[in-house]
């Protein structure tokens, strides 16, 4: 019925109410009288990001939440705003454009358009399409991705390159590493992947999700979000406990994904989170996905077993990890059982 335009060309039909394959069961819903309001993830200046006050409190957030929010990161407004612009615009082409990008017709196998996360595993579908974009090569981008955001994401992939590398410098101080590069550099910073994400107006938000519970798999993400909030993050009162993540105008959300989790053998937290649709409102955020290469070997890092702690988990190969990932529906953290 929706021509191949994803929830995107459904929510344009105009329902009343929300199909049945996207009725989630009550469990992963969330419920919005539940949020937690006395409580919320950290905001950090990165202007003095060398100053060791400022990175004690990255590390404390890295290792209490696993999400927090930074500003002053010295990527340029402009930046955000164009790379939000191409989000708009990839979204807004017609399907037959949008579906040159899809899992039957794409040219790669690194840039994908599809829509919900893993709909043949899933017993219920995610109000959520996607653009999703590997990158391998300047080359290819040029070649493969989308003429309509192509060089907005390039843009804001490398924008992010300096903020993005003073993280996991301070990340890995703590942790008595104190150089990333060779090894250490493929391990934190070794794979790259960009998604557009477009949550359009939903008739039921209350009974579906955007996204449901998970941790991601990378090292680190660093997402921009617009301004209509919908990203929840869980919190320390309990299994049930949700709190917001609200937008701030130019910042951008930092949280730890499991390879890290993995690497700091524990130490920093790959939380769980989840997105709500919007009842009037289409939503978009951008997610950068800085990984291990897929090749990369990872386990708890020999600097943070050498003070003769056990290690948590167990060497696994990346890509089988995210291959895990992504054969099952969102689980929670699921995945990183995987690892043990
Ligand atoms: C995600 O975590 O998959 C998406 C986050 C967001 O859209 O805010
Ligand atoms: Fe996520």
């Amino acid at each position: 019925i929706n021509q191949g335009n994803g929830v995107k060309g459904l929510s344009e039909l105009g329902l009343r109410a929300l199909p049945k394959h996207y009725i989630q069961p009550v469990g992963e819903r969330i419920d919005v009288n539940k949020i937690i309001t006395n409580e919320s993830i950290p905001i950090i200046d990165m202007s003095n990001w060398e100053d060791p006050s400022v990175a004690d409190s990255i590390c404390d957030a890295a290792e209490k939440w696993g999400f927090f929010q930074i500003i002053n990161h010295g990527v340029p407004l402009e930046v955000l705003d164009n790379v939000q612009g191409a989000t708009h615009r990839f979204f807004g082409l017609p399907a037959e454009d949008k579906n040159k990008y899809s899992k039957d017709h794409s040219p790669s196998n690194s840039v994908r358009f599809g829509t919900s996360f893993s709909p043949q595993a899933e017993k219920a579908l995610e109000w959520k399409d996607y653009l999703s974009l590997f990158y391998v090569s300047e080359e290819e981008a040029a070649a493969l991705w989308p003429p309509a955001c192509r060089d907005e994401v390039l843009e804001f992939m490398k924008g992010s390159e300096v903020v993005i590398k003073q993280l996991l410098q301070v990340l890995m101080k703590r942790l008595n590493v104190n150089e990333i590069d060779g090894t250490k550099k493929s391990l934190l910073m070794g794979s790259v992947r960009v998604n557009l994400n477009y949550y359009p107006v939903c008739p039921n938000p209350e009974l579906t999700v955007g996204v449901g519970r998970h941790s991601d798999v990378s090292t680190l993400t660093i997402l921009l979000q617009d301004e209509i909030g919908g990203l929840y993050v869980k919190g320390h009162q309990g299994e049930d406990s949700w709190i917001h993540v609200p937008p701030i105008k130019g910042s951008l959300v930092i949280n730890v994904g499991d390879a890290l989790q993995i690497l700091s053998n524990g130490q920093y937290k790959s939380i769980e989170h989840r997105v709500i649709a919007n009842a009037s409102k289409n939503r978009i955020s951008v997610p950068i996905f800085v990984n291990p290469r897929p090749s990369d070997m990872i386990g708890p890092l020999p600097e943070v077993l050498a003070n003769g702690e056990k290690p948590i988990y167990k060497q696994v190969l990346y890509s089988d990890y995210v291959k895990h990932f992504f054969r099952k529906a969102h689980d929670g953290k699921g995945t990183v059982e995987f690892a043990k």
